[in-house]
C-alpha cells in the first residue's frame, strides 16, 4: 500500500495541483449563488469564461512540453501527458457548459448563429471538437487497441492548440498581451517537433545510404 502511494506520490500531487483552478472557482461559485462576497468581479459569467478558457490553454501548452522536457532533461515524464491531456479537456468542458449554459441558457440557435456568425467562436469551437476525440481515445484499452493510429490521431493536439491560440487573440477585448504569450510558447513547442523530425528523418537518410556505400563495396 505505502509502495503503490509512494510510486504514485508524484501523480497524486499533479492531480491535486491540477485540481485547486476547478475547486476555487467551484468556491467562489457557491460564494456568488449564496449571495456572498467572492472574487468572480461585477460579471462572474465573463468571468468564468476567461478563468476556464485560460486553464484550458494552459493545459494544453503543458500537454505539448511534456514530450521536450523528457528528452531535454531525460526524466521520464511522458507518463503524466495524457494526464495533463485530460485536464485539457475538463476545463474546455466547463468553459463550454458556461457559455452554453450560463451565458446562453441553451439558446441553440442563437448558440448555433453564433458560432457561424463570429470567426472568434468558430476557431474555439473547432478547438474544442477536435479535443473530444483526443479525450474519448485516453483510455488504456483504447490505447492499445488503436495502436499506430492512435499516435497519428493524437498529432491533432498541435492544430487544435494552434486553433484555440487564434480563439484567445481575437476574444481578449484589450491586452493582447497574453495571447501573444500563448503563440510564441506555440511557436517554440511547434519548431521543436519541427527540428527533432527533420533530425530524425535525416539519420535515417544517412543510415540508409552508408547501408547502399557496404552493399555497392
Ligand atoms: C479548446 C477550446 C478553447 C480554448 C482553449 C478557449 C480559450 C479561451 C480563452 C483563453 C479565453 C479568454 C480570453 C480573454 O482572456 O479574454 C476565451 C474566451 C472566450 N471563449 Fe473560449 N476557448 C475554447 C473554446 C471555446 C468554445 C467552444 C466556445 C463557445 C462555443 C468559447 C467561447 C468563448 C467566449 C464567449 C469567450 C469570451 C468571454 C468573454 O470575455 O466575454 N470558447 N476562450
Amino acid at each position: 500500500m505505502i509502495k503503490a502511494l509512494r510510486k504514485n506520490l508524484l501523480r497524486i500531487c499533479l492531480h491535486l495541483l491540477s485540481l485547486i483552478p476547478a475547486t476555487w472557482l467551484g468556491w467562489q461559485v457557491w460564494l456568488w449563488v449564496n449571495f456572498a462576497a467572492h472574487d468572480l468581479t461585477a460579471n462572474p459569467i465573463e468571468y468564468i469564461t476567461d478563468f476556464t478558457g485560460g486553464w484550458t490553454i494552459r493545459f494544453l501548452l503543458i500537454t505539448l512540453s511534456i514530450s521536450p522536457l523528457s528528452r531535454l532533461t531525460k526524466w521520464s515524464l511522458l507518463k503524466y501527458r495524457r494526464l495533463f491531456g485530460l485536464y485539457a479537456f475538463l476545463y474546455g468542458l466547463l468553459h463550454f457548459l458556461n457559455y452554453m449554459v450560463l451565458d446562453y441558457y441553451f439558446d441553440w440557435p442563437l448558440i448555433i448563429e453564433d458560432i457561424f456568425k463570429r470567426p472568434a467562436i468558430s476557431f474555439g469551437m473547432m478547438a474544442f471538437c477536435l479535443l473530444i476525440p483526443l479525450a474519448v481515445t485516453s483510455f488504456k484499452f483504447v490505447i492499445k487497441k488503436m495502436a499506430k493510429s492512435w499516435q497519428t490521431l493524437h498529432q491533432l493536439i498541435y492544430l487544435l492548440t494552434i486553433f484555440a491560440v487564434i480563439h484567445n487573440y481575437m476574444m481578449v477585448k484589450a491586452d493582447v498581451l497574453v495571447p501573444i504569450i500563448h503563440g510564441i510558447i506555440l511557436s517554440f513547442l511547434l519548431g521543436y517537433r519541427i527540428i527533432t523530425r527533420w533530425n530524425k528523418q535525416k539519420s535515417i537518410f544517412k543510415k540508409q545510404l552508408a547501408w547502399n556505400n557496404i552493399l555497392q563495396k
